[in-house]
Parts: structure tokens; sequence; C-alpha cells
């Protein structure tokens, strides 16, 4: 039987620091703020410094798995050029995790590329499949057999959203087209890799972290509104796992868009990794340029966070069930709040958290928990502003971490839990 895993979950570029790659370019070109100024990355968390005091943190926690993702950037900083020391890092951090029980869950994609990527192989040519692969086969032969689960993409409709529908993230293109290229080529990649892991480590997992949100028609009174939302919903959260089902990626967006291409996905993945946050309101315009206005409303009581991102804990429940509709195991790889209210987060996680073991005890195949994020960390358009950490980080101060009470709340629900697992197993012989 596979346990359940409690953990926290970082990506490489938002935490580690001291890296160069299309980020730090984009933001020096003052590519991310609408007023240009920059720069706003002042190396994350420093985590690449501190990995080993961070790794006591999360002893301390008591976490049982650990997400965190490669730099690809740190190990070819230059095209066919390996950085043998960045990869020995690694293998110290994963042997580390290993030897502090804790499972590594490493995602080989998110968001970040080294800095030559776009000009020479980008997501919207064939090549960039060879050239990601060569990176994920570096890191296949050299952690293999340490690594259990890999995550392949994070979020990758997310990421050509930002990269090639609005803009936000480099190359800061605008072209529904290219965007839906770029995720079908994503998309085969992680199914070429799919078989490579599997072959030459037949018990790897291996899935995808999807982001999922609950979408509401802005006026449900207005029948465009509501079919509005259901359009947006089959788009964001259900285009995808369809794809892996019917080998076909295609979406409709009446009078202004249609893509309709095969694509050869097989249902290879393993598992979904479920990052949840909110739910959001869509509403129609009268504007071919931005026919949909979205929007957050504090509709559930729960509250709304420093992201203005409406708290909805009864949201998780619904992606569980419709995720779980598609017949694999399912980690909730990404779910929390920035905030500077503490006790905020402690409610946000009890009751999402409440939310997923529910899910587990009515039967759904919900594996893991990952609390987002493991330290207060450098958020994609917002710089380290908003703090979704369980341990503060004094930016002013030479990076300080410090437990904030939720870090302490969070070990104690995993003790809980953890103990109650237990003599339930006991019980069974
Ligand atoms: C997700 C991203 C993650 C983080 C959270 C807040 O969409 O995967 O890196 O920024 O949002």
């Amino acid at each position: 039987m596979k346990p359940f895993y409690w953990g926290v979950a970082s990506s490489a570029f938002q935490t580690e620091g001291y890296v160069q790659n299309d980020m730090t370019d984009w933001e020096a070109l003052g590519g991310f703020r609408q007023d240009g100024k920059n720069p706003l990355y002042q190396n994350g968390s420093a985590h690449w410094l501190h990995w080993q005091d961070d790794f006591r943190l999360l002893e301390q926690i008591g976490v049982t798995a650990y997400r965190f993702s490669v730099e690809w950037a740190r190990i070819e900083p230059e095209r066919g050029q390996i950085d043998q020391a960045a990869l020995d890092q690694y293998e110290r951090m994963v042997d580390r995790m290993l030897e502090l029980n804790i499972e590594p869950f490493l995602t080989l994609h998110h968001f970040t590329h080294p800095t030559w990527f776009h000009a020479q192989t980008p997501w919207t040519s064939e090549l960039a499949q060879e050239a990601f692969c060569r990176f994920a086969h570096i890191l296949l032969n050299r952690l293999g057999d340490r690594i259990r689960y890999w995550i392949t993409f994070n979020e990758p409709l997310v990421w050509a959203l930002a990269a090639y529908g609005d803009a936000k993230f480099p190359p800061g293109k605008s072209n529904l087209n290219e965007m839906m290229l770029a995720l079908k080529n994503m998309l085969k990649t992680h199914s070429c890799l799919y078989r490579h892991i599997k072959s030459a480590f037949p018990l790897a997992q291996v899935g995808i972290a999807k982001h999922f949100i609950i979408f509401a028609p802005g006026r449900n009174w207005l029948a465009v509104d509501r079919s509005l939302t259901d359009l947006i919903h089959h788009f964001f959260n259900e285009m995808i796992p369809q794809a892996f089902k019917s080998n076909r990626l295609k979406f409709r967006f009446p009078l202004l868009f249609n893509f309709d291409e095969p694509i050869d996905l097989n249902n290879q993945i393993d598992f979904w990794g479920v990052n949840y946050y909110y739910r959001m309101l869509a509403s129609f315009r009268l504007n071919l340029r931005k026919p949909i206005h979205f929007a957050f409303k504090d509709a559930s009581g729960e509250g709304l966070t420093d992201m203005g991102w409406e708290i909805y804990s009864e949201g998780l429940a619904r992606i569980l069930k419709l995720v779980a509709g598609y017949g694999k195991d399912i980690y909730i790889t990404e779910n929390g709040i920035a905030t500077g209210n503490d006790a905020l987060r402690m409610r946000f996680m009890d009751a999402h958290i409440q939310q997923a073991l529910k899910a587990e005890q009515m039967g759904l195949p919900v594996k893991g928990y990952f609390y987002w994020s493991f330290l207060d960390n450098y958020e994609w358009l917002e710089g380290n502003s908003k703090r979704f950490g369980l341990v503060h980080v004094d930016y002013k101060q030479n990076f300080v971490r410090t437990l904030k009470q939720s870090a302490t709340h969070y070990a104690r629900l995993i003790s809980i839990d953890r103990t109650k697992r237990q003599t339930k197993n006991l019980k069974k012989f």
C-alpha cells in the first residue's frame, strides 16, 4: 500500500536564488511590471545557500515528502554545457532528503528556462522536446535510482497562457495558436519522457501538476455568463486530461478560436497533481479583444487572500471529484495562501485539509497533500511582497528564517494523522 504523503512544495527559481535564466532576463527588461520597475528577484529565498538549514526545518515540520524543482538554467547555463557542481548539489539535496525519510517529488519544468532557450529551441518548435529531454535525461541518469515521483511539468497551460497568451512571461507573445502549439509540444514531451522514465525505472510514478480553478458566472442570472463559465471550465480544467484519454487536443471558442489536432498521449500518466487555490467569477463583455472579465468576491465567507483570491475550501472537494473521474492517483501538489495573517493561514489549511481527507475517506484516490509554500518566496508577478510560506524569510536581514505558528500547526496535524493511520494499520493485522 502506498502511504499518504504530507509535504510542502517549492520551485527552484522562486526559492533558490543566484541564477540567471529567462525570468531574470525578462525582469531586467522590465517585462514583469507595467511600470517597468525592476529588478525584484533578489535571489528568491537564498535556498541554494541555506538548503541544509532549510532541510532541518523540513524535519522539524515533520513532512514525509518534499516537492521541489530543478533549475534547468543552473544545470545547462550554455547550450550543451553541463555544470557538474550544480548537479552534485542537487544530488546531495536528494540524498539528504532520503536520509531524513522525506520522499522527493521532483518537478522537471516549473516555468523557467535557460537564457538561450527561447531564441534557439522555443516550445513552439519541435526542437524544444529534444532540448528538454536532454536535460531530463541528465537528471534521470544521475538521480533516477533515488527519485520515485517525477512531475514532468508544472501547470503547462498556465505557463503557455502567460508566455504566449497574454505576454506576462517570456517570450512575451500574444497569439493563441502559438499558445496551443507550445502546450501541445509540452504535452508531447511529457508522454515521451513518461515512456523513457518508466522503461528505465518501472516503479517510478510520473505525473503533471495541473492548476484547477472553480469558475462561477459573474452574473448567475445571465445565460451568457453561465455558458461562458462552462466553456472556460472546459478549457482550463478539462481540456488537458481529456486529451490524455482521447488523443486529441481541442478547444473551440465560438467565433474567436478553434484548435483541434491529434496528439499521441495514450493516457500515459500515473497521477494528476492538483494545484488548487481559489474560485473565480467570469463575466462576458462586449469586447472582441477581451471578451471575458475575471473577478474575485468573498462569496464563501472564508475571506480573500493577499493576492485578492477568494478562499473557497469546498472547491477542493469539487476538484478532487472531477479529477478522480480521470481514473488516476491524485496528489494535491499545491494548496496555500498568501497572507500576513497567520491565523487565517491556519484556518485555510484546516479547511482544505479537511476536504482532502474527507475525499480520501469517500474512496477518492487522494494520496498526498503539499502545502504551498515551504518558505516565503518570490511570487512570479508580485516579487517577494506576497508571503505564502510556512517559514518567514527576512529579506532585509540576511534571509533569516523563522517558523511561523502555522508551521507548528501543520506539524501537529501531520503527527496526529500519521498516528491515526499507524493505529488503523496495526488494527488490520
Ligand atoms: C502556482 C505556481 C506556483 C506559485 C503559486 C502561488 O500557480 O505553480 O509556482 O506561484 O501558484
